[in-house]
């Protein structure tokens, strides 16, 4: 059952940063996830204006989530492009992934964004994530380069 994320899941969106950074290898705590801004503003005032998120539950409990947060200029996420154009985060847990989750949230939140009339959305994939094949077959595509990492963006309307 997927639902809309709310401020309520800002615990949840700070488990989902904390996995996504350490997705190659344990790096970071969570109190470096914490400390840093960088990542901590993936989560800590979600949602702000024009953010948007949807929870996939099973049996009341997350298994999944993905959002998207619009970013300023001067305060850019990893998978930044424009200010206009939010980025899209998610994360399946542990042995919950290769079920179709991803593939169901990801449609929720592209469907959402043609519904508000989004120009798009964008993300930030590291170099030999698998997930990389889920955003390409949800249509984006890379348009930037930063240190290992693809930007993509799908681009709507
Ligand atoms: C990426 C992720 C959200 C996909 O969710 P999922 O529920 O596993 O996805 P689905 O079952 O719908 O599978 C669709 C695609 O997800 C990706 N995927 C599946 N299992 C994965 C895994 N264990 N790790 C990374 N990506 C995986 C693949 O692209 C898969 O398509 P493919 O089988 O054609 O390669 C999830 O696997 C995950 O949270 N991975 C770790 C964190 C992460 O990498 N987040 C994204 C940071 S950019």
């Amino acid at each position: 059952m997927l639902r809309p994320a709310t401020a309520a899941d800002r615990t949840l969106l700070r488990e989902a940063t904390w996995v996504n950074v350490n997705h190659v290898a344990d790096r970071l705590s969570h109190e470096d996830v914490d400390r840093n801004p960088q990542f901590a503003h993936y989560f800590d005032t979600f949602p702000a204006d024009g953010d948007f998120g949807y929870v996939a539950e099973d049996g009341g409990r997350p298994v999944g989530v993905a959002w998207a947060r619009c970013f300023a200029v001067a305060d850019p996420g990893y998978g930044f492009w424009r200010a206009d154009v939010p980025e899209l985060s998610i994360c399946v847990f542990g042995d919950r992934r290769g079920a179709g989750i991803g593939s169901a949230l990801m449609g929720a939140v592209v469907a959402h964004a043609r519904r508000e009339g989004l120009p798009g959305l964008s993300l930030s994939v590291e170099d030999g994530n698998r997930a990389r094949n889920l955003y390409l077959r949800h249509g984006f595509v890379p348009v930037g380069r930063d240190g290992n990492a693809d930007t993509m963006v799908l681009t709507l309307g």
